[in-house]
Formats: C-alpha cells, structure tokens, sequence
C-alpha cells in the first residue's frame, strides 16, 4: 500500500486507543503485561499469501442479498454504506480489499457465541467485502444494525456499529476499525467509543448522514472515509500486524 518513492510518515501509536482500559473489562485480560519486543517481519507477511482480486462475487458487497445469493432481502432499514480510502498524503488508495461484519436489524450477530434475544435474520449474514476503485472509493449495500448488549460493567450497549477491515499489500498488512452512525446517543455511553481519548478522533469514526447519496424510496446513506496514516488517520483498534 505504500509508496517507497515518499516520505515514510510514521504511525501516531500514541493516537490510538490504549491496548489496558479498565473500563473496557475484557482489555484487561489481554493487554501485554510486560514492554513489546519488535521483530522483522517475514517474507510471508511482507508477499504473501495475499488475497486474491478475482475471487469476488457481484452480491459480496450487498448484505442485503447476498446471504440469500439474492433469493430474500434481508430485514431492517436498508443504508448504503461508501467512502473513499486515503493514504497519509491524501492519495486514494486503489486495489485494497475493505471487508465489513455487523449485527443484524435486531442487534444480533450470526455467530455461535452471540446469545442475544434478538432473533437471527434467516436472510442476512453480516459479511461482505468489495475492492476500491481507481478513485480509492468503496461502497456496501447494507442494514443499519441494531445496538445491543454485552457484559462488561451491567448495562452496557454498544452503539450501532460495523466493523471494518482494510488489508494492504501484504498478508502482515491488516488495519481495524469502527464506523458509527451521526446522532447515536449510545455513542457517548460506550467504554470502546470511549478508548478513543481524542474527541476529534472519536467523531472522525461516525459516519454522517449523506443525503446527496441516498436513493428515494430505496435507502438512505452514510459516508465514512478512511485515512491509513498521517495527521488525518482513522483511529484503528489494532496495530498493523507484522509490519
Ligand atoms: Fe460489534
């Protein structure tokens, strides 16, 4: 994903949600206890195995289809989801695979650990994956998920939510994140929301309402844009992976 013909702007690590938040019950258990070590990375992960551009279905990027293959809509409010990936220097970044996961309409996802009263949709997955275009651009079609409980301090709820992964040129290449949704209140309740200690950062993780990208009587759309690195990055949740 970079260009070694420039400048190498490094990580602001010191940006990022700290790895040991108490307020974050389950970041307790996994933080390292003692100072990381660095290491080089391997050929592996620098070349390879690397995903495969080819390997992408028409419906990957339509949650609302594809977990069907276009039989059945999934339920719920119908949001297109786009944004344009960046790199420190305000480039789009082409090629590079976004993935996203979510909960369901009702909060609930299709994992075998998740026992939420909300009922499984049997038409959606919560899945899907697209490549950026020539413009860095990105787009899903999707179901605005539902907020739902977790067990960290008693009442606790996560905001509406999608996870979002963005792999660069390398297997070792992995960046995650969060997008949320413009004018959630749970946002402010959030112990992860509030791992992130800059506000500024914070809001740069909520998508805006994007009427000008909404289609009449089909769906409305949010718009989150995503910068790997430099003063703008988006706040990701892990540290890049190998490299
Ligand atoms: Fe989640």
């Amino acid at each position: 994903m970079s260009d070694r013909s420039l400048p190498l702007i490094p990580r602001d690590r010191a940006a990022h949600p700290p790895a040991y938040d108490p307020d974050y019950k389950t970041s307790v258990a996994r933080a390292p206890r003692q100072a990381l070590i660095s290491m080089d990375s391997t050929p592996t992960e620098e070349h390879g195995p690397r995903f495969g551009h080819d390997l992408l279905g028409p419906l990957d990027n339509d949650l609302v289809l594809n977990w069907t293959k276009g039989a059945a809509p999934a339920l719920g409010e119908r949001i297109l989801v786009h944004g344009r990936v960046r790199d420190e220097t305000g480039r789009p970044v082409p090629g590079t695979l976004v993935e996203i996961w979510q909960a369901n309409a009702g909060g609930r996802y299709r994992h075998a650990k998740d026992g939420y009263l909300a009922p499984l949709d049997p038409n959606f997955g919560g899945c899907g994956r697209t490549i950026t275009d020539d413009r860095g651009d990105y787009q899903f079609l999707t179901i605005r998920p539902g907020a739902y409980p977790w067990p960290n301090r008693g009442n606790e709820w996560r905001p509406a939510h999608i996870h979002v992964s963005i792999f660069g040129s390398g297997f070792g290449q992995r960046l995650i994140t969060q997008m949320y949704f413009e004018g959630d209140p749970l946002i402010a309740h959030c112990p992860i929301a509030a791992t992130v200690r800059d506000r500024g950062q914070l809001e740069a993780l909520v998508a805006p309402l994007d009427m000008a990208m909404a289609k009449p009587m089909d769906f409305l759309a949010y718009r989150f844009d995503i910068v790997l690195r430099g003063r703008r990055q988006t706040m990701f949740e892990n540290r890049p992976e190998g490299l």
